[in-house]
């Protein structure tokens, strides 16, 4: 198995996954359409610069757009299809949730349509913690049920489950589901809280701390998901769900003083009451992603927030 599909490969997960699947002597293909949720120019330096000199083709396509997907797909055989283009982000999908439903269902739904026509045996994909919606029982595990999602945007991953699971049940196209829990690193989203703080400490401005900074995350450093992602295109199930997480929730106000320790520099804070479709705790059951992917996340919340702020620095050129 030698050439994948990269959707989303010009995002923070897509790019990281192309580098080391490159290394590890993978033909790769992109496809990313650009677009300015956040501001392009850092998909671009993905591309050019965190990519720079290594050997992938790229296509500027949306992946609801059939018709400019099928063009790529006459052009190159593909042997796995590593789905992680999106629209992310909890937030915004509140006030255009048309955008979610193009992308995250009917482009998803685009991609396994030609896995099928195409006879491509592996569908690995992006799902998200957040199909676990506001589930008291900790930590999440796959055999939990995710029926009641509390956003936009884990209606649509919970989606993309579904409609893989159908196509695998239909026409037997092997899939994986990855259940990212809040990754972070270099290279990484500006519209996510670690990236947003460090932004606003920098311009001397408030930071806004929702539920006083209570709430807790499983914050997954960036080169452990990969090396999970990884290992579900190299491994093959028939359908599986995994959770890829850190298994280590920590409260959003020891990651404020991480960011502060390491950038050099005490944040403004504004505290906030608790925000529509945001959830109290997400904290990642990684038993299975052990034992089927050989997972172990490696990296301390301390460490990866040392390694974001040193790029982030250069990068910015602070
Ligand atoms: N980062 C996280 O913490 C996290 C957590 C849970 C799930 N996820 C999932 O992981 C995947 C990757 O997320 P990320 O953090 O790298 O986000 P990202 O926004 O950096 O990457 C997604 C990429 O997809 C591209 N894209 C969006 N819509 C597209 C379209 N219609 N056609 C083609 N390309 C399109 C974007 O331009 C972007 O480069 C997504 O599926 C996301 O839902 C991420």
């Amino acid at each position: 198995m030698r050439k994948i599909l990269i959707t989303g490969g010009a995002g923070f997960i897509g790019a990281h996954t192309a580098k080391k699947l490159i290394e590890e002597k993978y033909e790769i293909v992109i496809i990313d359409n650009l677009n300015d949720y956040y501001d392009p120019k850092l998909k671009k330096d993905r591309l050019k610069i965190f990519l720079g000199g290594l050997k992938f083709k790229f296509y500027k396509a949306d992946i609801s757009n059939y018709k400019q997907l099928e063009k790529i797909f006459v052009k190159h055989k593909f042997d796995c299809i590593c789905h992680l283009a999106a629209q992310a982000g909890v937030r915004y999908s509140l006030t255009n949730p048309w955008l979610y439903e193009k992308t995250n269902i009917a482009g998803t739904l685009n991609l396994l349509e030609l896995a099928k026509i195409n006879k491509i045996k592996k569908f690995v994909f992006a799902s998200s913690s957040s199909v676990y919606g506001g589930n008291n029982k900790l930590p999440f595990s796959e055999t939990d049920s995710v029926d009641k999602p509390v956003s936009f945007y884990a209606a649509t991953k919970k989606s993309g489950e579904l409609l893989a699971y159908a196509y695998h049940s239909l026409y037997g196209i092997k899939a994986c589901g990855l259940r990212f829990f809040t990754v972070y690193g270099p290279w990484g989203r500006p519209d996510m809280a670690y990236f947003k703080f460090i932004d606003l400490i920098r311009k001397n401005k408030p930071i806004e701390i929702y539920n006083h900074g209570k709430m807790k995350r499983d914050f997954t450093y960036i080169d452990d998901i990969v090396s999970g992602v990884v290992s579900a295109i190299e491994n093959t199930f028939d359908f599986e769900i995994i959770n890829l997480g850190n298994n280590r929730p920590e409260e959003l106000g020891r990651l404020i003083f991480l960011l502060e320790k390491h950038f050099g520099k005490i944040a403004k804070k504004k505290y906030l009451p608790m925000q529509a479709g945001d959830v109290i705790a997400t904290w990642a059951n990684i038993n299975k992603a052990k034992k089927l992917l050989n997972y172990n996340p490696a990296t301390p919340l301390e460490e990866g927030v040392k390694k974001f702020i040193a790029w982030y620095k250069n990068y910015y050129k602070i």
